[in-house]
């Protein structure tokens, strides 16, 4: 089966307790096993992570070169600054690999800090604005682009 590392960045596994009225009230768990059984029905293996450490999220782009897995990419924060998780994520794409950039909110239409992202020119894509959704249309563009 096709893998698809489904990372997540800073503050994202407090889902469900952090501001509900933007990210809902799905916690991380719930959100990685529908992602899980959504991977199923698309013919892909979905290993779901979270972590608030920039260079764990680097060390697991540079696992999804070299195993070969596509990317379903929350930076959370990151989105927003983090050079090294965009040059990261630019080693995914520049092999090949799908690197799909996911948002529960619509960056865009929140403060302006939020309007920039340093990974979306490196992506392959990006689904924003559908609250978990997104993870799911992510995975759909995946297994369509396959
Ligand atoms: C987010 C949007 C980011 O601006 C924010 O820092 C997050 C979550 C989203 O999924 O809507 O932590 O990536």
């Amino acid at each position: 089966m096709t893998r698809v590392l489904l990372l997540n960045g800073p503050n994202l596994g407090r889902l469900g307790v952090r501001e509900p009225e933007i990210y809902g009230s799905t916690t991380l768990a719930e959100l990685l096993e529908s992602a899980v059984g959504w991977g199923e029905r698309l013919g892909l293996e979905v290993d779901g992570r979270q972590t608030d450490d920039e260079s764990e999220l680097v060390s697991w782009l540079h696992e999804a070169v070299d195993t070969r897995s596509h990317v379903v990419l929350n930076p959370a924060a990151f989105t927003h600054y983090s050079y090294a998780m965009r040059d990261a994520a630019a080693q995914v794409t520049d092999v090949g690999l799908l690197l799909v950039e996911v948002h529960l909110s619509n960056p865009a239409a929140r403060e302006s800090f939020r309007h920039t992202s340093v990974v979306a020119a490196v992506a392959t894509g990006t689904v924003a604005g559908f609250g978990t959704d997104s993870y799911r249309l992510a995975l759909e563009a995946v297994a369509a682009r396959l």
